[in-house]
């Protein structure tokens, strides 16, 4: 089991498969970066899975795969299948913005996918081009009724953003309430490669907002989940993710893995430690011993909300949020 200095139990591991991605999100990549991760510089998918079977040796039970667009990867398909080919029981999910799921789903779903989580900030076409850069509407929600429709559980992620898409929190949550899909409002978390425009909607303001619509009841934390739920009369759940409060990093179960292989404790944070060089050379103890290392040195929390107004460096298209 991966315990770290506070704790915490380290059981889900976040894998990103490349940090390319066909949108350019105003929170996350606006510009496309200035240099890509060099194509050879990749973990190929069986090295990447080297790894990922001595994180489940050593006691990882859930397993996500992000990007950037995860789905940008070719054969992403065959990578999801030696996953759960080797263990059956992970909880393998994946965090896609949907563009390419249409055509992509059923496959998904027979290779041993479980879970999916999708991006969507707002149901106006006009509006998703201003936040992706690109007028992706339409295909994302065809790629999420295609999802529904082979059987992946769906999840939605949203980030209110004020004179943005703020307006839309109870239309994106009644088209989630109706397909029977959990929403969650995620509070845009500052980082240094985020348009420098935006302005978040901080979890109180979601609530009075939704207070004004319907009656629901605290849940609280959910496991290790980082979302604080609410439920409402008819038992429909939605949460919030709000990283700027105090007690979000108390259960964090999660490390992340870059495409080229660098290990990364905490979400705020860009320290990292690279399992490539061991991974490459065939030597798991040396990886073992980085993975035991970088659970050892996770922070305790994240510095949003700090009183010296610093931001966080890490690039979120590096590991998906
Ligand atoms: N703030 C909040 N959420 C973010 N995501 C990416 N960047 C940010 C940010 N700066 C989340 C989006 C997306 C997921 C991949 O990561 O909700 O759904
Ligand atoms: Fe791409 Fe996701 Fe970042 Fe948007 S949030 S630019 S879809 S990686």
């Amino acid at each position: 089991m991966l315990i770290d200095s506070y704790d915490r139990v380290v059981d889900y591991l976040r894998v990103s498969v490349t940090e390319r991605c066909n949108f350019r999100c105003q929170y996350c990549m606006p510009e496309k970066p200035f240099s890509w991760v060099p194509k050879e510089n990749l973990l190929s998918f069986e090295e990447l899975f080297e790894f990922i079977k001595i994180a489940i040796d050593e006691g990882v039970k859930k397993i996500r795969i992000t990007g950037g667009e995860p789905l940008l990867r070719e054969d992403l398909d065959k990578f999801i299948k030696m996953i759960y080919d080797y263990e059956p029981k992970i909880d393998l999910a994946m965090t896609t913005n949907a563009f390419l799921l249409k055509g992509t789903a059923q496959r998904l779903k027979d290779s041993g996918l479980k879970r999916i989580n999708i991006s969507i900030d707002t149901l106006k076409p006009e509006v998703a081009l201003a936040i992706a850069g690109k007028d992706v509407l339409k295909k994302v929600l065809e790629g999420v009724e295609e999802a529904i429709k082979v059987g992946l559980k769906v999840k939605v992620n949203m980030v209110p953003m004020k004179n943005m898409n703020a307006n839309e929190i109870i239309d994106v949550l009644e088209y989630c309430k109706k397909r029977n899909m959990s929403v969650r409002f995620i509070e845009y978390m500052e980082n240094k490669f985020a348009a420098k425009d935006i302005s978040g909607v901080k979890s109180a303001e979601l609530l009075s907002i939704l207070k004004k619509h319907y009656e629901f009841e605290d849940e609280g934390f959910d496991g290790s989940s980082p979302s604080h739920y609410y439920r409402m009369k008819d038992g429909y759940r939605f949460g919030i993710i709000e990283p700027y409060e105090d007690d979000f990093c108390k259960k964090c179960n999660r490390i992340r893995l870059t495409a080229e292989g660098n290990l990364i404790p905490c979400l705020y944070f860009d320290e990292a430690l690279s399992i490539g060089k061991a991974i490459k050379a065939g030597d798991i103890k040396a990886a073992t011993e980085v993975l035991r290392e970088v659970v050892r040195t996770k922070p305790e929390k994240n510095r949003w909300g700090g009183e010296d107004g610093e931001v966080s460096s890490r690039a979120f298209y590096e590991t998906g949020g």
